[in-house]
């Protein structure tokens, strides 16, 4: 037989050896959640393994990041007070502001900050914009989101993540920030972003459902291609850095078309639905939790993602070390 692909599967050096994706703890991030309050670490039930922080306590979860090598974090928050508009999302005082702050006094460069812009986890409606008449008003919204980045911006933040889904807002954004000197801070834009019902462990963790209706009047309907590439595009146009495919494991085909066709660095989320998945079925004994991480992560990187944004990242950055992965 002249092809015999068992060559290559001899052992674990070929196999090593042949590998075709490669992947580095460097390319991981961890989303955290950020809570006000004093002396709070409470676990999160929709979320095992994950807490809610306050500011006081986030560094016990930046030092178990960094100690399994990770230092990228994406900061998410739960203010005390919610309103129509959101005023604590761009308060100086607001508790995004305020981690930031406290993470980067304390570790200055050695943890790399990147915060989700986006409204729903501060308007008493839930929403990730501005309401009119039970509809998000678009270009209202985006004077909002601009100066939520500034005031991240502001208070330390590494880069700005918009997640809201409106028109216009990465341009809106890039200008604002631009404009407050920020020249030098990149955004990743949650550009192809489904209206999907994998993000529900996340929103009892955020405390951020809509209280009426749905987000599909601003988020995508997991139908369509053609628009995701439509998206990614005019966010490239409008200065986006790094393009996002949410969520990541229904949506490999989108990953892969996304990063064929932009020149950008392109992010997957794997969404809290996935992790939660996984850690349901590994606790009813179903499947091995640690195999079916793995082989899930390198689906995403496989499908042509740069970038994983993951509630697994400090278990997969210690299965890269262990040469599992990578
Ligand atoms: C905020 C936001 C959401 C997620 C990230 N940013 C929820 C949503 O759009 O409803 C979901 C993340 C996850 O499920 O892990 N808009």
């Amino acid at each position: 037989m002249l092809q015999r692909a068992r060559r290559l599967r001899v052992n674990k050096d070929i196999r090593d050896m042949a590998r075709e994706t490669r992947v580095s703890k460097n390319t991981l991030i961890l989303p955290m959640f950020l809570k006000e309050g004093k002396n709070i670490k409470d676990e999160i039930s929709s979320l095992d393994h994950h807490y809610h922080y306050s500011p006081d306590r986030i560094f016990e979860g930046i030092e178990e990041g960094l100690k399994a090598g990770v230092n990228k974090f994406l900061l998410f928050g739960l203010p005390n007070h919610k309103d129509e508009v959101g005023c604590e999302a761009y308060s100086d005082s607001g508790i995004v502001q305020q981690g930031l702050r406290a993470i980067k006094d304390r570790y200055k460069d050695e943890v790399y900050l990147i915060t989700d812009i986006c409204m729903c986890e501060y308007t008493s409606h839930g929403h990730c914009g501005i309401l009119q008449d039970e509809y998000v008003n678009n270009d209202k919204t985006l004077e909002y989101l601009a100066e939520i980045a500034v005031s991240h911006a502001n208070a330390g933040a590494d880069m700005v993540a918009p997640s809201d889904m409106m028109d216009g807002r990465i341009l809106s954004m890039r200008n604002a920030l631009d404009q407050n000197g920020y020249t030098e801070t990149p955004i990743m834009s949650y550009a192809v972003k489904y209206a999907s019902s994998f993000y529900g462990p996340f929103r009892a963790a955020a405390d951020s459902a809509p209280s009426f209706g749905d987000r599909k009047s601003y988020q995508m309907d997991y139908h369509n291609i053609k628009e995701g590439l439509k998206e990614a595009k005019t966010d490239e146009q409008e200065g986006a850095d790094i393009i996002m495919v949410k969520p990541a494991m229904s949506y490999l085909d989108v990953i892969k078309k996304v990063s064929e066709n932009t020149n950008l660095p392109v992010a997957a989320y794997s969404v809290s639905g996935e992790y939660a998945m996984i850690k349901a079925a590994a606790k009813m004994g179903l499947i091995n939790e640690y195999g079916v991480m793995c082989e899930s992560a390198i689906s995403i990187y496989r499908a042509g993602a740069d970038i994983l944004i993951t509630y697994f990242a400090k278990e997969l950055a210690e299965a890269m070390r262990k040469g599992d992965i990578g």
